[in-house]
């Protein structure tokens, strides 16, 4: 199969030496396209900046910005078989970013921000069967904020972990996920590395792939 994979942050600028951002490492995006790759599907990566050695084999395309994501989702998504977004993309950023560096003198008392893209919203309407993975990362209501996302984003899996624990989410090398299928399916997975997590999401979706190949015949 082909998969194109989000991973890491987007950073939004505000100035040419400041930021908004979040604290995604790529740590789990990553990991889903080492499992991918293990798996000897065809991976393509989008990246925010992190900082990561890419998986031997992956083709790696570097944004930093969510508007640099979407494009970089846009252009492909008609080449890939499944789309998992792992990526933590900023959901605001500074409506002018400022030519140069702001003065600490200057008082800026706030700033102005926009919404950036939503990128699995953009590419809905290009979805057609590929299969469709999102994540939600939550600090509270877990499972009926992850299943909101599900529907709203029209997702065939939301992977839904909670970024309130210090031992899953952010930065972490583990992660406590449960996957919340399109049609039902609810499984908790317990404590583990995000290297077996992206195992089971990759061999969630070659089952679901098998499936539909075998209900088209
Ligand atoms: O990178 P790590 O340090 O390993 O951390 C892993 C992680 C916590 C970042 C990862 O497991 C995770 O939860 N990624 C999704 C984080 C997120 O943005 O969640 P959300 O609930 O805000 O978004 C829901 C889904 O919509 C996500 O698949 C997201 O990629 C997507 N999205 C969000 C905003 C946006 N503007 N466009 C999107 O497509």
């Amino acid at each position: 199969m082909r998969f194109l994979i989000t991973a890491g942050p987007t950073r939004e600028p505000i100035d040419p030496v400041r930021f908004l951002s979040n604290r995604s490492s790529g740590k789990m995006g990553y990991a889903v396209a080492a499992a991918a790759r293990a798996r000897e599907h065809e991976v393509v990566l989008v990246s925010g900046p992190v900082s990561l050695e890419p998986p031997a084999g992956v083709e790696v395309v570097k944004v930093t910005t969510a508007e640099e994501m979407l494009e970089a989702v846009l252009g492909r998504i008609d080449k890939c078989d499944a789309l998992v977004m792992a990526a933590a993309v900023a959901d605001w950023r500074p409506v002018q970013a400022r030519a140069q560096k702001i003065k600490k003198s200057e008082s800026v008392s706030a700033l102005q921000l926009a919404r950036t893209p939503d990128i699995l919203k953009r590419v809905a309407a290009r979805k057609g069967a590929r299969l469709f993975v999102g994540f939600a990362a939550e600090t509270e209501n877990l499972l009926e904020e992850s299943e909101r996302k599900l529907r709203e984003k029209n997702l065939d899996l939301i992977v839904a972990n909670d970024v309130s624990r210090s031992d899953a989410g952010f930065e972490v090398d583990t992660n406590r996920v449960t996957l919340l299928s399109a049609d039902g399916e609810r499984r908790e997975l317990p404590l583990m590395p995000k290297s077996e997590v992206a195992k089971q999401i990759v061999e969630w979706i070659e089952r679901r792939a098998t499936r539909s190949a075998t209900e088209k015949k």
